[in-house]
This record gives C-alpha cells, structure tokens and sequence, in this order.
C-alpha cells in the first residue's frame, strides 16, 4: 500500500510518501518521497514560533510540496479535462484557507487521483491554526480522489520515527525498519511536550509521566533566550555545551534537578528554568554572561539529561518492558541520547535501546506515514477535524 502523509503542527511543512509491503511484523518500506520545509527562519525573528505565520507559511508551501512530492514518486498526473464536479465541496472545505483554494481552481483540481491508499494527516496536538491548513487540504485531496483520511496523533510520529532508518545508497534511498519488542517505553521529548509512554502493541498508547508545566524543547528555548541565542534553542545550546571552557572561579554552577526523585513519572522544567534565570541576573554585573555560557549551557543540559535519564530507567525497570525508543525534536541531543544509552547499556543491557535517526527527529511527513501504517484508522474526510489539544491516551 501507499500512503500520502502530511504533517503542519508547528512550523514545518512536510510531506510524503512511503509504500509499504509485506506485513506488519516484518514490513518492508520504500520511501517514494519525503520533503520537509522548515520556517525556522521566518520564526527566528520573533524568538518563537507564531501561530498565524505559521499558517500563512503553511498555506503558501503545502501545494508547491504536494507536486513535488508526487513528481518525484512518479505519481503525478495532469489531467486537461477538469474534472469540477466535486469544486465547490472543495471550496467549502478551503473556505478559510483562501490561497489553497485559489490554488486548487487554478491548478489543484488537474492532478489526477494519484495510485495511493490513504491520505494521512495529523490532526494533533499542536497550534490550532497551523493545523487546520493541513487538515482541510487533506480533506480536500481525500474529497477530490476519493481517498480515505488517516488522522495521526503528531505524538505517536514522534514515536514511529524511531522504528525506520533510511540510508543512502548510491543515488537512492534504502530503507529499513528497526524491529521492537513490545512493551516498549517511549520518551518523547519535543518543543510542547514531554512524555513517558508506555505501549504495549501498536496503537495503545498509555502516558504514564508528563510534564507538569515547560516541556524539555521548552526550557530549552527559554533558556538559550535568555543567554542571547535565537530560535530554536536546542540546538544552540547543546553547541554551546560542548564547547571547551575553564570553569568559573568562583564555585561551580550548580542547577537543581527538579522531581527527580519523585515517586511518579511526572517532569518539571519551569523551576529549572528559573534558576537559571536567577543565576544570570546574580552575575551579569560582575562577569561576563558570554564566557560562562558554556558552562551554564553544560550545567542546565545536565540537569535536564539527569532528569529525563533517571525517570525513563526508573520506568523501564518499574514497568520491565523489553525495549526504550526516543522520539522528539530534543531526541537530536547528543548529550540525552548518549547518557541514555549507557545508562541502558550499564543498568538494563537486555533492553534495546532505539533512537530515530538525527534527521527524523524533526517534525516530517514520514513519521505520520508510519503511525498511519501501524495504528491510524481509514476515517471519512467529513469526520476528521483538528484538535491542538489532542492527547495520546
Ligand atoms: O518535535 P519538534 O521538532 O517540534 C515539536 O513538536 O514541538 O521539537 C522542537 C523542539 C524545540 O524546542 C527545539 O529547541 C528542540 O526540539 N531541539 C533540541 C535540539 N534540537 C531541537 N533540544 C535540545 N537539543 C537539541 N539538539
Ligand atoms: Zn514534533
């Protein structure tokens, strides 16, 4: 089967398609196209992503990346007879994504249905307006085809993107897929959550820990806001953390690890957050913010990595699952996946420890492909709706 995913939570536009054959034990994956667009840039400006750019961006890249993504799967075709019996529906379902539409009467409506089995969106959690552009297109290319919709919890991507790694080969991508052995436990760490999930078999998904306020990808941008670097901040600090640096004179930086302790599975980043912030105004009058940035990027990683690392085993041996994925935008930091894995390797050395690959950390249209493939169910493009708020349990 094929199937045509699209992803818009936040600021990425991506699309993709990936063929899947065999069964859902042992399936064997092709991926036929898989292109994100970031925004990052046009966000980095406000230090944060804004919801109503996000959606303009959205708007703007969806169709540009719909044919390309078709061109370069082999799927597209323009048919001269157009075919308008269905516009007006469209129209009704584009009714507040007006560039979309204008595209779709000028253009859209001549792609012919392509040889695909699903279209799969996700419908959330994430920001509401960002959302909407991709749910009303997918409704409206399900609509237009006359394919069935697949809403796909952006949470359950992040954990899919674990279980596929796509290597070069050549020109061509080859693709493989990470077997697991149920129950598994799944960290997924990205830029509005932080969660513990632990799953027994495709598609039960039970959160046993979240955050109680900043998720980890949260604090993280705070953090690099308030030590002067841009969005988003993940990145710049685990930069900053690994450069070389003499520790500060006077006695070492020491952040608190808050609720590491805690007899539940719960996270809390906001206290963290602000300790940093009290430690910068409590020396910015007498050092130099710029040469202990190192340092305080190192000790606020720590302490965010002790956290995380010292719930996730406390979980995996509570809960005995057979297998720890990461999953999440923060998944792409080297310092979590690598204390993770040794802490695995050290305490838990019969668990398998996997991890998407660093450029599927990332918000992208494969991962909904996958949860589409091995939890999403066919739904009716009238039945399926946006839900910034949606949970995965
Ligand atoms: O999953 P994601 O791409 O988007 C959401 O679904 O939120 O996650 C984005 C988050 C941002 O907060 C970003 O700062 C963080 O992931 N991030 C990182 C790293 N790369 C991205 N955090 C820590 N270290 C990184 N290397
Ligand atoms: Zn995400």
């Amino acid at each position: 089967m094929k199937i045509l995913a699209i992803e818009t939570s936040c600021d990425e536009t991506a699309v993709a398609i990936l063929e899947i054959n065999g069964s859902k034990r042992d399936p064997q994956f092709r991926v036929l196209s898989h292109i994100v667009s970031s925004q990052v840039k046009i966000h980095t400006k406000f230090g944060g992503v804004v919801p109503n750019l996000a959606r303009r961006e959205h708007e703007r890249n969806l169709p540009l990346i719909l044919k390309r993504t078709l061109r370069e799967s082999g799927l597209l075709r323009i048919s001269k007879q157009i075919p308008n019996s269905k516009f007006q529906t469209v129209e009704k379902i584009l009714e507040r994504e007006s560039d979309i539409s204008t595209w779709f009467k000028r253009e859209g409506i001549k792609i012919e249905a392509p040889d695909i089995d699903a279209i799969a969106v996700t419908y959330g959690p994430g920001l509401a307006p960002a959302l909407w552009v991709g749910v009303n297109f997918a409704k409206a290319l399900s609509c237009l085809w006359n394919k069935p919709l697949i809403p796909v919890n952006h949470m359950a991507g992040h954990f899919y993107s674990a279980l596929i790694e796509t290597k070069k080969r050549g020109l061509k991508m080859k693709t493989e897929y990470k077997k697991i052995a149920f129950p598994v436990l799944a960290l997924l760490v990205s830029g509005a959550h932080t969660e513990l999930v632990l799953i027994k078999k495709h598609g039960d998904f039970r959160i046993i820990g979240s955050t109680l306020d900043d998720a980890a990808g949260e604090a993280f941008d705070k953090v690099a806001r308030m030590l002067g670097f841009g969005y988003p901040g993940g990145p710049a600090i685990s930069a900053a953390a690994e450069m070389e640096f003499s520790p500060p004179k006077a006695d070492p930086i020491k952040f608190p690890r808050p609720v590491i302790n805690s007899k539940n599975y719960d996270f809390s980043f906001s206290g963290l957050k602000t300790a940093v912030l009290y430690f910068i105004r409590s020396i910015e009058k007498t050092h130099s913010i710029k040469k202990l940035c190192p340092a305080i990027a190192r000790e606020f990683q720590n302490a965010v990595t002790d956290v995380l690392v010292t719930k996730t085993i406390r979980a995996a041996k509570e809960c005995k699952v057979k297998t720890v994925t990461l999953g999440g935008g923060v998944a792409a930091n080297a310092a979590l996946r690598e204390r993770l894995a040794a802490e695995l390797a050290g305490q838990l050395p019969k668990v398998s420890f996997i991890t998407p690959e660093l450029s599927l950390t990332g918000d992208n249209g494969l991962m909904i492909a996958l949860a589409a493939y091995f939890c999403g169910k066919k739904k009716a493009w009238t039945a399926v709706q946006a839900d910034a708020n949606l949970n995965l349990t």
